[in-house]
């Protein structure tokens, strides 16, 4: 099957689905520059294992380092603009009002493209927390509003004295459980399942895919390379988000 009848297939699945589920990972924003995980960091970072950075024990340990490696990514982030991808998403979302968004993403170019129906499953790097969730979890802070020395310290809650710290989910930590059961039910709701820009190899995200298919929905992967979860799609449209997510909308218009 050539790629355009693939397309023309996934626009008369998402044309027909009375609940459509989209599950986006780093490949999603991939092209409006933000780097992954797992892409290799340059300069001063380069010798670090975001891995192990991005821990809780790292931030006990050294909070200072742990906080400049988020401040060092999110100076990276901040002239990221969404792209195609994440614009036809949002377009999606206008014409599909009940569309669900489920992203592992951290950086906010969905909000950014205009998508409203969004469910942050490790959380949001332009958001910092009080670290001891002193008010509850979350606690947010707003460091804007902070004075530290920046040379030598990490800002602390004005509420109890606690270090600030990025509201993301580190490695070993638990997901927020509202946006865990949200996410959950969404796709144990969904009829079809857009998969777009994720190896599938976190748990429990990439667990999504397979509740969706468990419930007899669909699942359709928009990726370049294979993924863990190929397997269980039903369509792999092997390309770029970006290339790919605007050609569907275009099919939705002749489906
Ligand atoms: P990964 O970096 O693991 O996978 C990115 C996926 O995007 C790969 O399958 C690529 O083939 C694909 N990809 C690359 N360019 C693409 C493009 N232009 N269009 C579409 N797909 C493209 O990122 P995630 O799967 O999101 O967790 O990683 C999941 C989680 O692992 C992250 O949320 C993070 C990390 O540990 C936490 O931070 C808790």
């Amino acid at each position: 099957m050539t790629i355009e009848e693939q397309i023309r297939q996934a626009a008369a699945l998402i044309k027909a689905s009375e609940r459509l589920v989209v599950l986006t990972g780093a490949g999603v924003s991939k092209e409006s520059g933000v780097p992954t995980f797992r892409d290799a960091l340059d300069g001063l970072w380069a010798k670090y294992d975001p891995m192990r950075l991005a821990t809780p024990q790292a931030f006990a340990s050294n909070p200072k380092l742990v906080w400049e490696f988020y401040e060092y990514r999110r100076r990276l982030m901040s002239p990221a603009q969404p792209n195609p991808a994440h614009q036809a998403l949002a377009e999606l979302e206008r014409r599909i009002p009940t569309l669900q968004i489920i992203t592992q993403n951290v950086d906010d170019l969905h909000e950014q493209a205009g998508s409203t129906r969004i469910i942050r499953l490790h959380g949001k790097i332009s958001a910092n927390k009080c670290s001891k969730s002193c008010q509850g979890d979350p606690t947010p802070v707003d460091v804007t509003t902070l004075t530290w020395d920046e040379q030598h310290e990490v800002p602390r809650c004005p509420h109890c004295g606690a270090y600030v710290r990025p509201d993301v989910v580190w490695f070993g930590e638990m997901l927020p459980l509202d946006q865990l059961d949200e996410a959950k039910l969404a796709s144990a709701r969904a009829d079809v399942m857009l998969v777009v820009g994720t190896s599938g190899t976190v748990m429990p995200a990439a667990d999504m895919p397979h509740i969706t298919r468990r419930v007899g929905g669909k699942v359709i992967e928009i990726n370049p390379s294979e993924s863990e979860l190929t397997p269980i799609a039903d369509l792999w449209l092997s390309g770029a988000a970006g290339n790919i997510l605007p050609r569907v909308l275009a099919a939705l218009d002749e489906a």
